[in-house]
C-alpha cells in the first residue's frame, strides 16, 4: 500500500469506529460486539504504531476509552427482572390501590413500604451458602449479562455474609449508581450519571471498573430459597443486619395521603441528596399480599413508582411534524427552540394527538411551556398566549396521510359513544412506508424477536437502501452489500449475522407479538398463543376465517377479534406469517405444564368468595390449568359462584361439562 492507500484506510476504520462510538454512547444501540469493538481499536493503533506519519485528534490513542470491551456471558435470571409501572398523581395512586384491592377483592388498609428510586442500573447478586457467586446485569429481563468481577469492585456489596439467617440461596437486587460528586469528575466522558455507572460496570478489565467510583444499594429479591420475613421493610431491616446498604430515606406509610405528602416533600429533598432520584417507590408491605398479587406480563401488581414532577420551561415552537406509528396513529410533534430542562437539552416535545393541537391552540411559532419528567418524552403544557405573534396561523391538521397519501380517520368508539383523540392513517400496511419501518422496529425490539445487532436507526438504513422492506428480509440480507457500506465493516457485518441468526429461535408468543397488531400487545399475544399452541393452528385461524374462535379465550374481547381480523385482512401481513413461518424455529412453550390442573380447562360464573376471577384465573394458571370465557365441548369444568347465569349452567349440562363449586375448585388445587 502507498502512503495515500493506507491513510485512506485509516480514515475509514477511523470513521468506522466513531460511527460505533456515536451508537453506543448517544443512542445506546452498539451493533457490534464488545470484542468486535476492542479489535477495531487494537487495529487503528496497529496502523498507527507501523506508520508514524499517522495522527489524528480522534484516535483512540488518545483517548480513554469508556467503551465497554468484552462479550459478557450471559445469566438467565432465577426468577426475572421486572420493571414498574409509572404514577404521576393523586388519580393515578388511586387508581393503583383500587386495583388492588379488586383483586384481593377486600376492603383492607393497605401499608406501603417507600423506597427513593434512584435512578442507576439495576443488578443482582446470586449468593450461595453466604459467598457472593454470581453478579448480573438486569439484560432484558429474563437474561442478564455476567459482569460478577466488576461488581466485585464494588465496596458496598459484601462478597461473604456472616449472619446466621442469611438465606441459603438468594438473588439480591438493587441500584448500581454514581454519587453526584463522583459524577462531577467524569462529567465530559458521559452524557449523564447514569450512562457512566453502566460504561463502568460494562468494563472488560475490572481494574477499569476500579477506577470509576460506584455505589449500590439492595431493595429487593429475586429468587429465594426460603424467606424468613412478613414484610418488604423487614426485609429491608434483615439486608442493612447482612450487611448491606439499604436507603436511609426509606419509609412506612399507611395510606395515599401520607403517601403523597411524604412525595411532596421529597421533590424538595432530592436536590439535597448526592445521588439522582427520579420517583419514589411504594411497594405493597405485606409479603404474603405481595405473593398474592404477583405480576402481570412486565411488572408487579404491588409496586408503583411515583415520578417526580417535571422541570418545565418556556421555549419556541418551530415547527411541528407528525409522526406515523407502527399501528398508524398520526402523533404531531413540535420541533422547538433548543433549550435545558433540568439537565436535559431538549428540542422535541410530543403533542399527543390532533384534540391536543385544538384544545391548547398550539400553533407553529408560539412559546410554549415544555415539561420533562424523568425518562418519559417532553411534552407542552401550555401556549404562552401574551407572546403569540398576530399572524400566526391555526394549525392544519393533515386530513391525509403524510406518508402515503391515504385517507386518516377518527375512529368512533362504540361503548364511549365518541370520536377517537387519535387520527389514524387507514393503510395498515406496508405500502405505508413510516407505517412499515415502524413495524420493522417493533419486530426486532426487545419484547419481540429481540436481534441485538438491528437497532432502529439501522433499520431505517437499510429500508432507504432497499435491504429490508418487510419482517422476513431481515433473514435473507445481502452481507456483501452491508459490509461496504459506511461505518460498517467485517466485524459489525459477522456479528450482525450471528444476532439474526441466534434470534429465529423464539416463541410462538413473541411471533405473534412482533406482527405489531393492534390491541395485541405481550399479553394477549401470551394468552393467544397459550391457547392455539402452535403456528401451524395459529396459521389455520387466521387463514381459514376462524378468528372468532379466539373470542372464547378469557381475557381477549371484541376489541382484539375485530383488529385481529382487520390486520389479517390484509394479504401482505398473512404472507409476512407465512414467509416467517418458514424461516423461524418457533420453540414450544416453556410455562409451567406439570401443574395439578394440567390440559384443563375452567370457566366462571357468578361471584366467588374472598377472591376476585383475576386472581381466581391466575390461580389457574399457575397450576397449569386454562380459563375460557364461554360454553363450549373444550371446557372441562364450570366453577359455580353466587347468582350464576342459569343460560350457562343448561348450556353445560347439555354438552356433560362438569360443574363445581368454588370450594371443589379449591380441593383440586389443594
Ligand atoms: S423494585 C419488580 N425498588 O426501578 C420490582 N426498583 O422500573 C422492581 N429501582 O429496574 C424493582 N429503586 O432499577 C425497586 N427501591 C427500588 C428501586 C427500584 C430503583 C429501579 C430498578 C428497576 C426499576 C423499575
Amino acid at each position: 500500500m502507498n502512503r495515500y492507500e493506507i491513510e485512506k484506510l485509516y480514515k475509514s476504520k477511523l470513521k468506522e469506529l466513531q460511527h460505533h462510538d456515536k451508537l453506543y454512547h448517544q443512542e445506546s444501540e452498539p451493533i457490534i460486539s464488545d470484542a468486535d469493538y476492542d479489535r477495531l481499536k487494537h487495529e487503528i493503533i496497529k496502523i498507527e504504531k507501523e506508520n508514524k506519519f499517522l495522527k489524528s485528534e480522534i484516535s483512540p490513542s488518545k483517548k480513554v476509552g469508556y467503551k465497554p470491551s468484552k462479550s459478557f456471558a450471559k445469566y438467565t435470571h432465577k426468577a426475572r427482572m421486572l420493571s414498574l409501572s409509572n404514577a404521576f398523581d393523586k388519580a393515578d395512586l388511586e387508581n393503583f390501590e383500587k386495583k388492588i384491592l379488586n383483586y384481593l377483592n377486600t376492603k383492607i388498609n393497605l401499608e406501603y413500604s417507600v423506597e427513593p428510586k434512584i435512578d442507576g442500573i439495576s443488578a443482582s447478586l446470586t449468593y450461595i451458602n453466604n459467598k457472593l457467586e454470581i453478579g448480573v446485569s438486569r439484560g432484558d429481563g429474563l437474561v442478564g449479562e455476567i459482569i460478577t468481577d466488576n461488581l466485585k469492585t464494588i465496596k458496598d456489596i459484601p462478597q461473604k455474609i456472616e449472619s446466621k439467617d442469611f438465606p441459603e440461596n438468594i438473588e439480591i437486587r438493587g441500584e448500581v449508581f454514581i454519587t453526584k460528586k463522583n459524577f462531577s469528575k467524569l462529567k465530559d466522558k458521559f452524557a449523564n450519571a447514569r450512562n457512566a455507572a453502566s460504561g463502568s460496570l460494562r468494563q472488560k478489565d475490572s481494574n477499569e471498573t476500579k477506577k470509576i467510583p460506584l455505589n449500590f444499594v439492595a431493595y429487593t429479591y429475586g429468587y429465594i430459597k426460603k424467606n424468613n420475613f412478613n414484610s418488604q421493610s423487614e426485609f429491608l431491616f434483615k439486608l442493612k443486619k447482612w450487611g448491606f446498604k439499604i436507603n436511609k430515606e426509606n419509609k412506612i406509610k399507611k395510606s395515599i395521603e401520607e403517601l403523597l405528602e411524604f412525595h411532596k416533600k421529597f421533590e424538595l429533598k432530592r436536590f439535597s441528596l448526592d445521588y439522582d432520584v427520579d420517583g419514589l417507590v411504594y411497594k405493597v408491605n405485606d409479603i404474603s399480599l405481595q405473593n398474592r398479587l404477583g405480576y402481570t406480563s412486565n411488572s408487579p401488581r404491588w409496586a408503583i413508582a411515583h415520578k417526580f414532577s417535571a422541570d418545565s420551561s418556556y421555549t419556541k415552537i418551530l415547527n411541528i411534524e407528525i409522526q406515523i406509528g407502527r399501528t398508524g396513529a398520526l402523533t404531531p410533534v413540535a420541533k422547538v427552540q433548543k433549550v435545558n430542562i433540568g439537565g436535559v437539552l431538549v428540542s422535541n416535545a410530543t403533542l399527543h394527538n390532533e384534540d391536543e393541537i385544538v384544545r391548547k391552540d398550539i400553533r407553529i411559532g408560539d412559546v410554549v411551556k415544555i415539561e420533562r419528567a424523568g425518562d418519559v418524552i417532553p411534552h407542552v403544557i401550555e401556549v404562552d398566549i401574551t407572546k403569540r405573534k398576530k399572524n400566526l396561523k391555526k394549525f392544519a391538521f393533515p386530513l391525509k396521510c403524510p406518508s402515503c397519501g391515504s385517507k386518516t380517520i377518527k375512529e368512533y368508539n362504540q361503548t364511549t359513544k365518541k370520536y377517537d383523540a387519535v387520527r389514524r392513517c387507514t393503510n395498515e400496511s406496508y405500502d405505508c412506508e413510516k407505517i412499515a419501518i415502524e413495524k420493522l422496529k417493533h419486530f426486532i425490539s426487545k419484547d419481540a424477536l429481540n436481534i441485538d445487532g438491528l437497532g432502529k436507526k439501522v433499520i431505517e438504513k437499510f429500508w432507504e437502501l432497499h435491504l429490508i422492506k418487510k419482517p422476513q428480509d431481515i433473514f435473507n440480507l445481502n452481507y456483501d452489500k452491508i459490509e461496504k457500506l459506511d461505518g460498517w465493516g467485517k466485524l459489525s457485518t459477522n456479528n450482525l449475522k450471528s444476532s439474526i441468526q441466534v434470534s429465529k429461535n423464539t416463541s410462538l408468543q413473541k411471533l405473534i407479538y412482533s406482527l405489531g397488531i393492534r390491541h395485541i400487545g405481550i399479553e394477549n399475544a401470551k394468552l393467544i398463543s397459550e391457547n392455539v399452541k402452535s403456528l401451524k393452528s395459529f396459521i389455520d385461524i387466521i387463514s381459514n376465517d376462524k378468528i372468532n374462535k379466539l373470542l372464547n379465550i378469557d381475557g381477549i374481547g371484541q376489541t382484539q377479534i375485530n383488529s385481529l381480523k382487520n390486520f389479517f385482512s390484509d394479504k401482505t401481513n398473512i404472507k409476512v406469517l407465512l414467509d416467517l413461518d418458514k424461516i423461524l424455529n418457533i420453540n414450544l412453550q416453556t410455562v409451567n405444564k406439570n401443574g395439578v390442573l394440567k390440559d384443563k380447562t375452567f370457566m366462571f360464573t357468578g361471584k366467588l368468595e374472598g377472591i376476585s376471577r383475576a386472581e381466581a384465573k391466575s390461580l389457574i394458571e399457575k397450576n397449569s390449568g386454562t380459563t375460557l370465557s364461554s360454553v363450549s365441548k373444550n371446557l372441562d369444568f364450570v366453577v359455580i359462584g353466587q347468582k350464576p347465569t342459569k343460560r350457562k349452567i343448561d348450556q353445560a349440562k347439555a354438552l356433560g361439562v362438569q360443574i363445581i363449586s368454588q370450594n371443589e375448585l379449591k380441593k383440586l388445587i389443594d
